[in-house]
């Protein structure tokens, strides 16, 4: 990056611009050790004494998501606006953005129903000095009624180039790099969807096209009508549906694939505890594998991953998100964070590289400890197996 193009000072994040790059700078220099960052870990969880090699250069390279190229890790910016608590403040994401940019990530995500709409805002703010170095993802999908989520999906054209508009002001760019469909509309069938996005492709509103949460049959034909750059699903060591029908799909045709929830939402950074509960305002209260008896039981499953990530000399969320991109090389995780100290702890995982043999001892130890509970509570409208109908 030039040096000209850095942001001024980072303000709300209580510390200077020079703390926070030495922070960063930290989790990713040579060979230093991580007990250096954990003494200032706000949650004043330990991360061990462990080094990590890593070299400023490992977050730089890049990986493919189709004919798209971006930075191996990506930032998940949804829980800047929405869904976990507490919120981080405006500025204070504003400037954890822009540290992520200055150390080499390139691939931003939003949606416009993370707030609604007041994420791609922060996000189009923060990332408008360095346009051009960067791929931002958003998503369209969702109904509102007086600026308000209805809970109901709308994928009809017009309601698609509606969001577009709405988007393309709100991030302040004049093409968006990667468009989602957030959630697959049952009621529209899936090549309405994708030929309107090859007809705002035309137009040169759009470059790339991606889904969230697809069926099988829904993605071949999606792709078959317009190529698909990207798949955006959960998974992480606690959610490992992509593995069934998903991920083969992508690897035959060439499409990326976008892990999102890669440390579980938090509980693969060690942060919960069987006693931890989530007010009702935090979404993580609706998840069931994190209600009380389920978390309880998961702690045998979090002793496998911490066990190895010992093992590894890393911290837990850097061997999650290491094993996340050993499985596929056009697997990018998008860790979300508010935090400028957890961001450099999870860029630190793309110097951690795992071999075939550990990858199957680690598949051998996690199958004695299965996750109990699903990952959301009404499995028929948000699981991935959701299929658009026919025309
Ligand atoms: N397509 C979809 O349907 C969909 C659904 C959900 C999310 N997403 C996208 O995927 C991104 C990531 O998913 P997610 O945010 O739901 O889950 P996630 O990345 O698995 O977890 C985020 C949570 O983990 C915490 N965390 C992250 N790194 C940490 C670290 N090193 N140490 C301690 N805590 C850490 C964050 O808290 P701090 O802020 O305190 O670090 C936050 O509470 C989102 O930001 C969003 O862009 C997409």
């Amino acid at each position: 990056m030039n040096e000209n193009s850095k942001p001024s000072s980072p303000q709300g994040l209580g510390m200077s611009r020079r703390d926070l790059l030495s922070v960063a700078g930290t989790a990713l220099a040579a060979s230093v050790p991580l007990a250096a960052i954990s003494q200032s870990l706000p949650t004043g969880r330990s991360v061990g004494a462990a080094s990590v090699s890593t070299s400023p250069t490992d977050i730089s390279r890049t990986r493919r998501l189709g004919a798209l190229e971006v930075s191996s890790i990506g930032l998940g910016c949804m829980s800047a606006s929405a869904y976990f608590l507490p919120l981080p403040g405006r500025q204070r994401m504003i400037a954890v953005i822009r540290a992520a940019v200055e150390h080499g990530v390139t691939f931003f995500d939003t949606a416009e129903i993370y707030g609604p709409f007041v994420n791609e805002e922060l996000v189009g703010e923060a990332l408008a000095p360095f346009r051009n170095e960067v791929t931002i993802a958003t998503k369209f999908g969702f109904a509102y009624q007086d600026g308000k989520p209805t809970g109901a999906r709308n994928s009809r054209p017009e309601h698609i180039r509606q969001a577009v508009d709405g988007s393309l002001k709100r991030l302040k760019v004049d093409v968006i790099d990667l468009l989602y469909q957030h959630r697959v509309d049952p009621d529209v069938p899936i090549e309405d969807v994708a030929g309107t996005v090859k007809d705002l492709v035309k137009a040169g509103k759009v470059k790339h096209f991606g889904l969230s949460e697809p069926g099988p049959n829904t993605l071949r034909r999606a792709h078959a009508e317009l190529t698909v750059a990207a798949v955006q699903n959960e998974y992480s060591f606690m959610e490992r549906s992509p593995e069934g029908d998903i991920l083969s799909i992508c690897e035959e045709l060439g499409i990326g694939f976008v892990p999102w929830g890669p440390v579980a939402r938090g509980f693969l950074t060690g942060r919960f505890g069987e006693g931890t509960r989530f007010g009702s305002d935090d979404h993580r209260s609706t998840i069931p594998r994190f209600l009380p008896d389920n978390m309880k039981a998961n702690m045998a499953f979090f002793g496998v991953v911490s066990r190895w990530a010992e093992r590894k000399g890393v911290t837990t969320a850097q061997f999650s998100l290491a094993w996340l991109m050993a499985q596929k090389p056009w697997i990018v995780p998008i860790p979300g964070t508010t935090d400028p100290w957890h961001l450099a702890e999870n860029l630190g995982a793309a110097a951690v590289r795992l071999t075939a043999d550990e990858l199957r001892q680690i598949a051998a130890d996690l199958a004695q400890a299965p996750v109990v509970g699903p990952r959301v509570s009404n499995p028929a409208t948000t699981h991935n197996g959701v299929e658009a109908r026919r025309r």
